[in-house]
């Protein structure tokens, strides 16, 4: 498994692989990986005849009070990790090899952003489609890769592909979840003990709308509200959202009628954490 940090160095190593009629699949990433990454990585393993992970902590999806700096990082740890798994190339590039000096061109999407992560995190899928669109471009895989525990950003990332006639087909994988639970990110790794413990509300949470659609209940509201009562017992977590939306259009919906998300962000302690159930 090869390392490599600039573009060209990408393209050169793909354009020998185009040459020999090989597939790509690409495993974008801001690294710190864990098995949530490494179920990516392994679906594209095998799927492809190369996988690419791409490792880049993109300064662009942070907003300026977020945590850009303080975001964990382990190059050595990532490469052992994507070696084992089979992954054939990392793209480790610095910010200013994405990001030239002038750099003045952004890839950004309307509707499907503005609920959800997008009304906290303002900048953040701009962000991502820039560099998103921009990996896609450097790698031209047939494939890519991405974890449905960010089942906004899939939502974005489809739609951006279909909107922009991109040919790549994107694949969503399954949330990977601790044995006790808590979705796995690499977020996780800011969690104190006590903290780590109340995170288990997320999932406590997202286990109840399961239960209480299980049970027939369609409305929103009274998922909402169960969800929101739950999480409010636990002292240490603040609700950013909880709701129910309609997933292809990320718009609120009234009733599950249709194929719907039900997602939550909850800050425990400092840390904005995520989780979803996808209601098909
Ligand atoms: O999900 C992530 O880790 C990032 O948002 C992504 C897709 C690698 C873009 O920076």
């Amino acid at each position: 498994m090869e390392i490599v940090s600039s573009v060209s160095e990408v393209r050169d190593r793909v354009k020998e692989w185009k040459r020999e009629g090989l597939s790509v699949g690409l495993v974008p990433t801001m690294g710190y990986l864990h098995e949530g990454h490494g179920s990516l990585i392994t679906a594209a393993r095998g799927q492809n005849d190369k996988v690419v992970v791409s490792i880049f902590v993109n300064p662009m999806q942070f907003g300026p009070t977020e945590d850009l700096a303080s975001y964990p990082r382990d190059l050595d740890k990532d490469s052992a990790f994507c070696k084992a798994l089979g992954a054939d190339l990392i793209f480790h590039p610095e910010p200013e090899e994405m990001y030239h000096e002038g750099f003045s061109s952004y890839v950004d999407m309307s509707v499907l952003t503005e609920e959800l992560c997008g009304l906290s995190r303002p900048v953040h899928f701009r962000g991502v489609c820039t560099v998103v669109t921009k990996l896609f471009h450097i790698v031209t895989p047939d494939r890519a890769y991405f974890g449905e525990k960010d089942a906004q950003q899939l939502a974005v990332i489809k739609h951006m592909v279909d909107d922009l006639n991109m040919d790549i087909e994107i694949v969503g994988c399954p949330i990977v979840r601790e044995e006790d639970g808590l979705a796995k990110s690499s977020r996780n790794t800011y969690l104190s003990d006590k903290e780590r413990e109340a995170a288990l509300v997320l999932s406590r949470s997202i286990q109840k709308a399961q239960e209480l659609i299980d049970a027939g209940e369609t409305s929103a509201d009274v998922i909402v509200d169960a969800m929101t009562a739950l999480i409010n017992r636990e002292p240490l977590a603040k609700i950013d959202y909880v709701k129910v939306v309609d997933a292809l259009t990320m718009q609120q919906i009234k009733t599950i009628d249709r194929s719907a998300l039900v997602a939550i962000a909850v800050y425990i302690g400092k840390t904005r954490l995520i989780d979803n159930l996808h209601v098909k």
